[in-house]
């Protein structure tokens, strides 16, 4: 098995990263999540520099994470396999603005970030938030993604 495969097998929720600047509001999907911090509380997550999310969390300083409830396979995908700079993403998926921050309305919980701390990555750059905003929406299973297949 080489590297990648091995690293294939890590399991992860599926999260849509929220951003807003001027007009533009859009969203991505994202694997790689996770809490990295207790006190302040604190998230972390990875953006390669050529999403147009990333574009807008480095000039608007803010980003949300709102966590796929099990089901939601079409949303990972819609949010996933297209750029917003080609489709408005949110064009007919309901949201709220937070801190001028885009959230799913139908997903199992968010939190609305304000940047904090920006590390490169290899290709991809580590961006962590302190939690302004947070909220539970509903009670569920997440949607897991694992191998480039979800669960
Ligand atoms: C299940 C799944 C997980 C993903 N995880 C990440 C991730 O953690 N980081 C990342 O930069 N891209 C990730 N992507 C790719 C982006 O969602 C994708 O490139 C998206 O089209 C970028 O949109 P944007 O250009 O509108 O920001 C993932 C895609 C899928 C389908």
């Amino acid at each position: 098995m080489g590297i990648q495969e091995v690293l294939s097998t890590f399991v992860h929720g599926v999260y849509i990263i929220g951003a807003k600047e001027g007009d533009n509001i859009n969203g991505m999907t994202a694997a790689w999540v996770c809490q990295c911090s207790f006190s302040p509380k604190m998230v972390a997550v990875a953006i390669a520099p050529e999403r147009f999310t990333y574009e807008l969390i480095e000039r608007s300083g803010k980003f949300s994470v709102s966590l796929l409830r099990d089901g939601q396979i079409e949303l990972a995908k819609r949010f996933g396999e297209v750029s917003g700079r080609d489709k408005n993403k949110f064009s007919d998926v309901d949201y709220s603005l937070i801190e001028d921050v885009p959230v799913l309305t139908d997903c199992l919980c968010w939190v609305v970030c304000e940047v904090d701390g920006r590390l490169k990555s290899g290709d991809h750059y580590i961006i962590t938030g302190r939690v302004l905003k947070s909220k539970q929406v509903r009670l569920g299973s997440p949607l897991i993604f694992r191998w480039e297949d979800y669960f």
